[in-house]
């Protein structure tokens, strides 16, 4: 296809649907008949799902799974999750049982503001500028008092704005740095229309301020937006126990789990390559519950990267100490989440996973998340130091070879129980289907994915 097409996001639903398939498809048939497939079965739920985003043509599921017995601070959750990754929702939820007895997680909320900015360029001299921002600071607030009337009335609005000379690493470059509360909601449209209407005040002060010489009375806006990275919008959860209670089911004696353990988080805060991995897999956890609330797990992941890379080297989100025979694990990171707003108040599935939560508060998400990050992260080491990652992952992943396979539930059944006690390893189970069809093995004309 070498043509572009124009117009397309004017065209009907139906009209998209026929285009993309007789387009792109050799069976265009089949390939609406699929897209079909997926759509609801009530309209206006369909219409709902069409509506979050441009040209929808139909909806792409991911499971919706639950991990149970997660007490935290005392109180018990079962935290919705949707991930497609076969291990996870079974690694949290043992994690979960296994810190159920030890005292559970304990979370806390260490600050909450977050941060946008207006970036602009400005020709003249530096003093002039600061004079009159400071001059009409409280002009800021007053002109975007119409915006924050909502905000304020819940507690939060802007917090402070300040006048950044940024100019050191690039000539004429000064910023607005805003601070911000925003109560329950994630914020987004909040801060980036204060920072619109700051722009605007900006231009207008420097456009009429006697004190500046009139050669330089203009600022050139470049942009007005959050900032992503909210380091003080940070979050800590920790599970803490006896080193003897550390009895991990492999048989390890508690004292070397505790050292194998402590040396592998040790690993991931002095080497990139493993922190990325160790980080990974605490996203893991957290972006599963993030998309299960309707939050925006992109803005979190790069949060956290950034977070993780605050000391100029990228490294761990989670630390562990052993002292007095204490085993001690914890999670520090940033979470910007909204519990009201955007698609909390949209989506079905998204309303189910509050209720489910027990509509919590931003704060109190922000500690149910971080705790998923760190139970995820001790079931991926837990796993690692003992066993291997390997033995876990692959029992949830025969069944995806076995859907790849298409077996029958007869063979399903056959090769579960073949597997009990076995290491799965891909090879093996196209084998042993193979061999209950009585087919010759054929590794090479399998399709795979593992
Ligand atoms: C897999 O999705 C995540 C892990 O690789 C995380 C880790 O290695 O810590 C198991």
């Amino acid at each position: 296809m070498s043509e572009q097409i124009k117009g397309f996001s004017k065209l009907s639903k139906e009209a998209k649907i026929e285009w993309l398939a007789h387009k792109h498809f050799e069976d265009p048939e089949a390939a609406i008949g699929l897209l079909k497939t997926y759509w609801h079965s009530e309209a206006k739920r369909q219409k709902l799902h069409d509506e979050f985003i441009e040209n929808t043509v139909t909806n792409y599921y991911l499971p919706f799974g639950v991990a149970p017995n997660f007490k935290i601070n005392g109180k018990v959750f079962t935290l919705p999750m949707a991930i497609e990754e076969s291990s996870v929702v079974a690694a949290a939820s043992k994690a979960a049982s296994f810190w159920f007895d030890r005292g559970g997680f304990k979370a806390e909320v260490i600050s909450t503001r977050k941060v946008g900015h207006v970036h602009f360029i400005y020709q003249g001299a530096f003093p002039q500028l600061e004079q009159v921002f400071e001059k009409n600071k409280e002009r800021f607030y007053t002109d975007a008092s119409g915006i924050t009337a909502n905000m304020r009335a819940r507690g939060g609005g802007i917090q402070e704005i300040e006048l950044i000379d940024k100019t050191a690493a690039e000539p004429g470059y000064y910023q607005l740095e805003a601070h911000f509360e925003t109560c329950d909601s994630m914020g987004a449209n909040f801060i980036n229309s204060c920072l619109e209407r700051f722009a605007e005040t900006l231009k207008e002060i420097v456009r009429t301020s006697e004190e500046i010489d009139p050669a330089f009375r203009e600022v050139e806006v470049i942009m007005r937006i959050l900032s992503n990275y909210t380091p003080e919008c940070l979050v800590r959860a920790e599970v803490e126990c006896s080193v003897e209670e550390l009895v991990e089911g492999s048989g390890m004696a508690p004292e070397d789990f505790a050292a194998r353990f402590q040396r592998a988080v040790r690993i991931a805060e002095i080497e990139p390559y493993r922190a990325t991995t160790h980080n990974k897999g605490i996203f893991n956890g957290v972006d599963a519950v993030v998309i299960a609330t309707g939050n925006d797990f992109r803005a979190v992941e790069a949060a956290g990267h950034t977070y993780a890379s605050r000391s100029g080297r990228y490294s761990s989100l989670t630390h562990c100490s052993v002292e007095d025979g204490r085993f001690r694990f914890w999670i520090e990171l940033p979470l910007a989440l909204g519990t009201v707003g955007g698609l909390t108040a949209l989506h079905p599935m998204v309303k189910l996973a509050h209720e489910m939560l027990g509509h919590p508060t931003a704060e109190d998400l922000m500690k149910i998340v971080a705790v998923s990050g760190l139970a995820q992260n001790f079931g991926a080491l837990r796993a690692l130091v003992t066993t291997g990652i390997q033995k876990g992952h692959m029992k949830m992943h025969l069944f995806n070879i076995l859907n790849q396979l298409e077996a029958t539930e007869e063979e399903r059944k056959e090769i579960v129980a073949f597997f009990a006690d076995k290491v799965v390893v891909h090879n093996e189970v196209v084998r042993k289907f193979c061999a209950l069809r009585g087919l010759p093995y054929a590794p090479e004309s399998t399709k795979r994915n593992s």
